[in-house]
């Protein structure tokens, strides 16, 4: 018979798991009986304690379906989704940087022409983002699909509402020389869904639970990494504070503000809008 200790219980739990028959689960799940035996002995969890954290992974599950991910949440706010993204997208200084899926993308967005509207029908300040997509060595990649999302003006995305239509969601494809151009309405910074057990615990603490303002987007050409990323906007409130740790100088874009009159495209705008303008670029596979 095994005789179990406190002291030796953690090396016959690793032992246990160490019988995975591939290496690389062998290793993730000794390490993860490690460390979780080594987090229980730091903070001498109770019984009450252990009981809490059951039932709260317990409610994370349950308030989880297709449109609501309450464990990626958890995962954002505690920063690992944000530490796993470094870790596995180390590119070079001058690529764009990668940050946070979230889960509000949605596949499957509607194919867009140069400069079409994403945001049409909607409320809000009319914006014009520009710029290229290019490789390392500044060449210009033409047919790159930038997949492109964002909230509204109530911080709410297509996935939380109740809607039939893409909303605030496109994909568009560069030109030959490498150029995009997006028109949307400016975001607005949001709060992440608070109504859950991620929210109880946010409650528990000074953590601002907000985003700041953010365009999503997520290029991927064959060849390079594929880029999943954010432009924010300069100057924007919850910057130094994003909830999900999601912000990077190298993201963040100033906007021009202008009167009614030209845009990019060659059209004309009747009301005040703003622009912004941003290079990708690609880091090579
Ligand atoms: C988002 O930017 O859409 C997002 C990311 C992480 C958590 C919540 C929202
Ligand atoms: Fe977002």
């Amino acid at each position: 018979m095994q005789l179990v200790t406190e002291d030796n219980i953690t090396e016959l739990a690793e032992q246990r798991w160490g019988t995975a028959h591939d290496a690389r689960t062998r290793e993730v799940l000794t390490a993860l009986v490690r460390h979780l035996h080594d987090f229980a002995r730091e903070v001498r969890l109770t019984e009450d304690e252990w009981m809490a954290a059951i039932q709260w992974l317990k409610r994370t599950g349950q308030i989880s379906d297709e449109k609501r991910e309450e464990f990626i949440l958890a995962s954002d706010v505690l920063g690992l989704s944000m530490l796993v993204v470094q870790m596995n997208h180390r590119f070079d200084p001058s690529a764009t940087p990668a940050t946070v899926l979230g889960p509000f993308h949605i596949d499957g967005s509607p194919e867009l022409d140069y400069a079409a509207d994403m945001s049409e029908g909607l409320p809000g300040l009319p914006m014009y983002i520009t710029g290229t997509v290019r490789s390392l060595d500044g060449t210009p990649i033409g047919g790159a699909v930038l997949d492109v999302w964002q909230a509204d003006e109530e911080g709410a995305y297509e996935g939380q509402l109740e809607v039939e239509e893409a909303r605030l969601r496109a994909k568009y494809t560069t030109r030959t020389d490498g150029s995009y151009c997006l028109r949307t309405i400016a975001p607005k910074g949001y709060a992440i869904p608070m109504d859950g057990p991620v929210g109880d615990l946010i409650r528990q603490t000074d953590i601002s639970y907000f985003r700041p303002a953010h365009v999503h987007f997520l290029i991927n050409v064959p060849g390079f990494e594929p880029l999943i990323t954010h432009l924010f906007e300069a100057g924007g409130k919850y910057l130094d504070s994003d909830v999900v740790f999601g912000t990077k100088q190298e993201l963040v874009v100033d906007y021009q503000h202008h009167e009614p009159g030209p845009t990019p495209d060659g059209g004309t705008i009747e009301v005040p809008w703003v622009s912004a303008s941003y290079d990708f670029v690609l880091q090579p596979e």
